[in-house]
């Protein structure tokens, strides 16, 4: 069974556009078959990029991690007018990404990476929807060594579905990070993790 984190490269391309309304901005996203929520924007994505936005910060470093073709890191940056790295293990989800980065000119750069093997850097914040279908290991990965990348005070934004194990997954982590849930909707968690 194929799935959107696995490699796609055969299935047959039907570009689409997605569009995408944050107050006055609208922005025109390219999907494609093969990756998550090609035909929408996730009802989760779009909960943690509205929470994120109520307070953030401009001029940041960022990094979205399994990013798909862009949605959240690219409308965080723009709106904030940071940097965002995106990385994802997805070449079709990357490609996208990089039409997107041109499209939306934003100030980023994505690249491919399994979890964090080819992150260098270090960020403010790191933002993800994991991929809860890729198993607990990658999932608790990306939590956890998120603290490896990030500069001091740094935090992680994620958002993870109650019943996909989202209170588990703040106990589990609750020894690296101080944990808060900043929103919440139609079973959709949204937590921001502060390094201890
Ligand atoms: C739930 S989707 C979120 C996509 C996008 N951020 C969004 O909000 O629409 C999770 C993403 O993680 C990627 N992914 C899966 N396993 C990964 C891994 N080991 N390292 C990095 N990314 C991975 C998938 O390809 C997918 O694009």
């Amino acid at each position: 069974m194929n799935h959107y984190f696995t490699d796609n490269s055969d299935l047959k391309s039907e570009l689409k556009n997605i569009v995408y309304h944050y107050n006055d901005y609208t922005f025109n996203f390219t999907s494609d078959n093969g990756v998550f929520c090609k035909d929408r924007i996730d009802f989760g994505s779009d909960l943690l990029v509205k929470a994120y936005l109520k307070n953030a910060r401009n001029n940041l470093d960022i990094l979205d991690v399994g990013c798909g073709y862009g949605f959240m890191g690219l409308v965080i940056a723009k709106l904030t007018n940071s940097h965002v790295d995106l990385i994802d293990i997805n070449k079709r989800a990357l490609h996208l990404c990089e039409m997107n980065i041109k499209s939306l000119k934003v100030d980023a750069n994505c690249f491919y990476s399994n979890i964090y093997e080819n992150v260098s850097n270090k960020y403010d914040v790191i933002i993800t929807n994991p991929p809860i279908r890729a198993g607990k290991k990658v999932v608790y990965g990306i939590l956890k060594e998120a603290l490896n990348h990030m500069k001091p005070n740094g935090e992680l934004w994620f958002v993870i579905r109650k019943n996909q194990g989202a209170l588990s997954a703040i106990k589990d982590i609750s020894d690296l990070y101080d944990c808060t849930v900043v929103d919440k909707a139609k079973g959709f968690l949204i937590i921001c993790a502060k390094s201890r």
